[in-house]
């Protein structure tokens, strides 16, 4: 069940009214995004989902269709509308904050926060899951963290200038939600 506003914790009047989790893929955007908004009585978006339910096509689908350029187009459009919105934790897709503006539009329209993991960990997430994602599909063990320290050293310029990095490998969501509240 959707939180109401009134379910709220009281301190997060301070709070931002759209958070957005920014970092890797297999950084925890998801789990994290979800819990973060049901302690503080927000409504959770996954621009991915989003974008597959809107689209009704997977991300692999979108990739092998129609291209990466088409998919960052409606990861683009998607987070328009989610800034039209209001009181929202929203995980993004690990390439958004890279691609475009919308980095400058998360940081405008939100607070933004990085979930910092190092390669050899993103690795060991993502060996899971290689064929839910176009980018990391068909990978072996090792390809796959060439792969992810060389992308991650492409992106951590544009993840760093979140309001807000984290240490997601000793992530404590209070520590989480008091920086939220005091910025
Ligand atoms: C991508 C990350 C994915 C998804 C797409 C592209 C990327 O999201 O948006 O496969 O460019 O890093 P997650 O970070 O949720 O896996």
């Amino acid at each position: 069940m959707t939180p109401s506003p009134t379910d709220s914790s009281p301190l997060n009047g301070k709070m931002n009214t759209r958070i957005f989790l920014i970092g890797f893929m297999g950084s925890g955007k998801s789990t994290h995004g979800l819990t973060l908004a049901r302690k503080i009585g927000y409504q959770y978006m996954d621009m991915d989902q989003l974008i597959e339910e809107t689209a009704e096509m997977s991300i692999p689908s979108i990739f092998n269709e129609h291209g990466e350029a088409v998919f960052r187009k409606w990861e683009y459009d998607i987070l328009l509308e989610l800034c039209k919105k209001e009181r929202l934790v929203i995980s993004t897709g690990g390439g958004a904050p890279c691609h475009g503006e919308m980095m400058q539009i998360m940081k405008a329209k939100g607070s933004t926060v990085y979930l910092e993991l190092p390669p050899e960990a993103l690795r060991d997430r993502l060996l899971q899951s290689r064929t839910e994602r176009p980018l990391i599909k068909g990978k072996s063990e090792s390809e796959l963290l060439e792969f992810i320290s060389s992308l991650l050293a492409d992106r951590v310029s544009y993840y760093k200038q979140a309001d807000h990095s984290v240490d997601g490998l000793h992530f404590r969501m209070e520590d989480l939600i008091s920086m939220l509240e005091e910025s």
